[in-house]
């Protein structure tokens, strides 16, 4: 009996953890196929990485590449906007086909406004937060996020190296969310693989995203297989 229990909490905690492939990584002449590949090995979610040459040092997915997207993904698209004036596009995304829209904390003065719009128009509203910005800016707009992205690499680019002060960012925001009671989730981004998964989950991250990890081992589908695998180690 208690070890029935047990496994039934394990399962239960296995559900929350969410594999997030970055396309980023993926290959274009071949979009559609990568998408497959990873629902196949068991995503939960699709990150699509929108950069505006501005905010980041990088261009890459809009508008239309996400409707396009939106007809064949089966799982949510969680479209991370490292954009300037995010305010102008968040509902666009959104109304493309996006369940989940992150806007960038040091990119809007008006969070409150940006995430409210997201939820009326039916998303999932998040914060994403860089590597040296402070968790206290997200200290009153918490409440009006459905989760908090945190990064674990300087954004911009794809394939790079995991930043650790992060996984003590993930704890403190865990602390800060149970703390309150909320059911805000949080979700890292960068740097994520094989070696490293079970150390953020761990911390308290429950949407794990992964490009090059993903991406760049030739089977797409058996690396997110695997991630989920070392993701359960520590659960
Ligand atoms: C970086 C992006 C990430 C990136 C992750 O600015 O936000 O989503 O694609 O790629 P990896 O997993 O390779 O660090
Ligand atoms: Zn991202």
């Amino acid at each position: 009996m208690v070890f029935g229990n047990k496994v039934k909490e394990k399962k239960k905690i296995l559900k929350m953890i969410e594999i997030a492939p970055s396309i980023l990584s993926a290959d274009f002449t071949k979009l559609g196929e990568d998408i497959r590949a990873v629902e196949t090995g068991g995503a939960g979610v699709l990150h699509v990485d929108v950069m505006d040459g501005k905010f980041v040092p990088n261009i890459t997915i809009g508008l239309p590449v996400v409707k396009s997207i939106a007809k064949i993904a089966k799982i949510p698209i969680d479209c991370h906007l490292m954009i300037e004036e995010p305010s102008r596009y968040a509902v666009k995304f959104v109304e493309a086909g996006a369940s989940m829209v992150s806007i960038h904390v040091e990119a809007d003065v008006h969070l409150h406004r940006t995430l409210s719009a997201i939820r009326e128009a039916g998303g999932k509203a998040g914060i994403a937060i860089n590597p040296a910005t402070s968790l206290n800016l997200l200290d009153e707009a918490l409440p009006f996020a459905d989760f908090i992205l945190i990064m674990s690499v300087n954004p911009g680019f794809g394939g790079q190296k995991f930043i650790h002060t992060a996984l003590e960012e993930v704890r403190k925001l865990r602390m800060m969310i149970n703390e309150r009671g909320l059911s805000t989730r949080i979700e890292i981004d960068g740097g994520i693989d094989v070696d490293n998964i079970a150390k953020v989950v761990e911390a308290g991250a429950e949407i794990i995203v992964a490009g090059s990890a993903v991406y760049g081992k030739g089977d797409a589908s058996k690396a997110v297989s695997e991630l989920l695998i070392e993701a359960s180690v520590w659960v």
